[in-house]
């Protein structure tokens, strides 16, 4: 795994300046925008005030692609949400964003990464299988909107 062009801001604290706070309301907007059961506004300001989620937004110059959000849980991170820009798709800076975080990670001592993604999203699943993540699990009738199965997905070792 290599690092790439994006940069990268961590989104944390219970208050954050002038510039995290336009980020924020970027990432709650681009959520609602990505998935058919967005967070809220109050959901994410807690995720980012709970030191154990890891809120990142990426940027390319001075444009937001993208977003992601990890749970440090000691040696097995969870990765709850990633999403790019539906205008900047396709052009790999979802998966520059996920190598980008896995390196972190494991350089915080994570030593495996576990997500869930619904069984038809095609996407995100080429996502994490082109970077060696495997599916371990099912979960049948997991999601209700629209409805499907969650597949369980890891990555073990990260790197
Ligand atoms: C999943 C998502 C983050 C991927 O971001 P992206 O920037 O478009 O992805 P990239 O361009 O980095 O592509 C990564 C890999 O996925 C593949 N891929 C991307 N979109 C694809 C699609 N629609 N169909 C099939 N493969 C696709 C690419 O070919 C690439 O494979 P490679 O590494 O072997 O070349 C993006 O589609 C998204 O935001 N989806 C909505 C939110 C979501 O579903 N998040 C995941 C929840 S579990």
């Amino acid at each position: 795994m290599s690092a790439s062009r994006l940069s990268l801001r961590r989104l944390e604290g219970e208050s954050l300046d002038a510039a995290d706070a336009a980020r924020l309301r970027w990432l709650v907007e681009m959520d609602a925008r990505c998935f058919g059961r967005p967070w809220t506004a109050a959901q994410w300001a807690s995720e980012v005030a709970n030191p154990r989620a890891w809120v990142w937004v990426a940027e390319r110059g001075r444009r937001r692609v993208g977003y992601a959000n990890l749970w440090a849980l000691d040696e097995t991170w969870e990765l709850q949400r990633i999403a790019v820009d539906p205008a900047l798709r396709g052009q790999g800076h979802g998966r520059d964003l996920l190598v980008d975080l896995l390196v972190r990670a494991a350089r915080e001592g994570a030593r495996a990464c576990v997500l869930e993604v619904a069984s038809r999203n095609s996407a995100a699943q080429s996502l994490y299988a082109g970077l060696g993540f495997e599916k371990v699990g099912r979960r049948p009738d997991y999601y209700s909107d629209p409805p499907d199965d969650a597949e369980i997905w890891r990555l073990e070792p990260i790197g």
